[in-house]
């Protein structure tokens, strides 16, 4: 059973990025998730490939998450991968060819992801489960840090979980992102969720390395817990 916690650099102090780079690395977290916002699939800017580079330089011993906030993702997916990207996340509602490009993804060794906004059904996902390594269930309308969790996705989780497994994919990643907290994480650990990216409630801790271990503890419970009801 992999339990997976990845803080989000869109909360870090931007006055010292490297710094919480290496901060996240120390507090034993699973991967850094990097959300990469266009302006166009999402109302906001953040970072690009050069951020992205600079964290793989800075912890290369930590896996880099990009989140592909993006309309046309295909068109700068290399530049990611030269970047040091461990996972690459496209959304199922961008304008592009998914399995075309979650093959070019794969095909470079970088794991693979699809990724919902609130208002999709999880039986958009559904036809590409076998193309991807993991799915991330946004649990916010995606463009902002710091916003309230809607647990109306809490079903959408547990459908998902429910179809990968009837396809035999138990290994699939359920990730949730937006609005997580020990527990929201808790709940949707209890709906099939083993991925937890969480921006303010880590990065605003003075200690994150506890952060991470609770976050680690509460979700372990839970999941351990609807793996075996
Ligand atoms: C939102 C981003 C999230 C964001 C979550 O569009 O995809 O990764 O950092 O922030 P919190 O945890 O503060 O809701
Ligand atoms: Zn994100």
């Amino acid at each position: 059973m992999d339990i997976a916690i990845l803080p989000s650099l869109l909360a870090a102090d931007y006055g010292c990025l490297a710094e919480e780079c290496r901060r996240v690395a120390a507090a034993g977290a699973d991967a850094l998730h990097v959300d990469i916002m266009d302006a166009h699939f999402v109302p906001n800017l953040s970072f690009g490939p050069d951020v992205t580079a600079m964290a793989h330089r800075t912890v290369p011993g930590l896996p880099l998450h990009v989140h592909l906030m993006m309309t046309h993702p295909h068109l700068l997916m290399d530049r990611f991968i030269d970047a040091g990207a461990a996972s690459l996340l496209i959304h199922v509602e961008a304008a592009c060819d998914l399995s075309r490009t979650l093959a070019q993804i794969r095909q470079s060794g970088v794991r693979t992801g699809l990724t919902l906004k609130p208002a999709t059904p999880a039986a958009a996902v559904f036809p590409f489960l076998a193309e991807v390594d993991e799915v991330l269930v946004m649990t916010v309308e995606p463009g902002y840090g710091g916003q309230p969790f809607l647990p109306g996705m809490l079903a959408k989780l547990a459908d998902i979980r429910r179809e990968a497994d009837r396809l035999g994919q138990g290994k699939l990643g359920l990730l949730v992102d937006g609005g997580i907290n020990n527990g929201t994480a808790a709940d949707c650990a209890a709906h099939g969720a083993n991925g937890f990216i969480a921006g303010s409630a880590l990065f605003r801790l003075a200690d994150m390395r506890a952060g991470v271990s609770e976050m680690r503890a509460a979700t372990t419970a839970a999941y351990g817990r609807m793996c075996q009801g």
